[in-house]
């Protein structure tokens, strides 16, 4: 098996490909091309085509890993690893032109669920912004070839909490009579609109700390390793891994604080 460090590289690489394609795409102009879940969930034709893209860069280096990407068919491989990409995370600030949507590529050891998962590695791009951030299990966290680490030591009520709202109804409810529970007790809330890129901004402490119920697994493999890798604790409510019920990263310091707040008040 590759070290980490090796398949780095190649998420690195790739993620910084698929950017430029998809930033190169934005600039000619982006519709909907369909919707998914609900009518606000949508899909460009950016977004498949930049998964096609980084599908076969992929194959490229390494034609027996598996692929689990948002827009196309799973493929289980035969190496054991798997690549968990989501082509275009923030797809609505993408078709606004608003400049924080990224691309997110992880390759993963022990299946696609996270909670038998083990990201080996991660890159997460802000194309918009010219940001490239990459973790290696065991190894670190970077910007470019900046060291990331938390804001350890911020209590609950002074931590700038980003989160994220579903496309369901239902969902996007109760989720919203969580937030409105969690902003009094906290500094303030941001919703940036990307996932990878929250979680990246936890691990370079731009933000203390991220929670989001319902995430896909694409939405958080690369950007959990990264804040995991900046000393972020990621886990789930009571104990439980993250996952589609919940994904909370915070310092350690601050993880157990806002974790409580979030399960008094989530009607799951
Ligand atoms: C979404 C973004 C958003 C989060 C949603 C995700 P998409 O991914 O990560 O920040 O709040 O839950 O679905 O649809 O832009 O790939
Ligand atoms: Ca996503």
């Amino acid at each position: 098996m590759p070290s980490h460090m090796e398949l780095l590289e190649i998420a690195s690489t790739v993620a910084q490909r698929a950017g430029a394609f998809a930033a190169d795409r934005r600039s000619h102009g982006v519709s909907v091309a369909e919707t998914k879940s609900s009518p606000i969930d949508i899909v460009t034709q950016v977004d498949r085509d930049t998964e096609t893209f980084i599908r076969t860069a992929l194959a490229d280096y390494r034609p027996d890993d598996g692929f689990f990407g948002e827009e196309g068919d799973a493929d289980a491989g035969s190496s054991g690893l798997t690549w968990v990409v989501d082509p275009i995370d923030g797809t609505v600030n993408f078709l606004y032109d608003i400049p924080a949507w990224s691309v997110s590529i992880a390759v993963v050891e022990g299946g696609v669920d996270p909670a038998s998962w083990t990201v080996l590695a991660g890159a997460v791009i802000n194309p918009a912004a010219g940001e490239l951030y990459t973790a290696a299990a065991g190894e670190g966290a970077w910007m470019g070839d900046r060291p990331l680490h938390v804001n350890d030591g911020v209590e609950l009520d002074r931590a700038l909490v980003a989160t994220g709202f579903g496309y369901l109804r239902e969902r996007k409810e109760r989720q919203g009579r969580l937030v409105a529970e969690v902003l009094p007790r906290v500094r303030d809330v941001r919703r940036i609109g990307s996932a990878a890129l929250d979680l990246s901004a936890v691990g370079q402490g731009r933000l203390d700390a991220f929670y989001e119920t319902g995430l896909n697994p694409w939405d958080h493999a690369a950007g959990a390793l990264v804040a995991a890798e900046a000393g972020a604790r990621v886990g789930g409510l009571a104990g439980a891994p993250a996952g589609a019920d919940m994904l909370i990263a915070a310092p350690p310091s601050l993880f157990d604080d806002l974790e409580r707040t979030i399960a008094e008040f989530w009607e799951a």
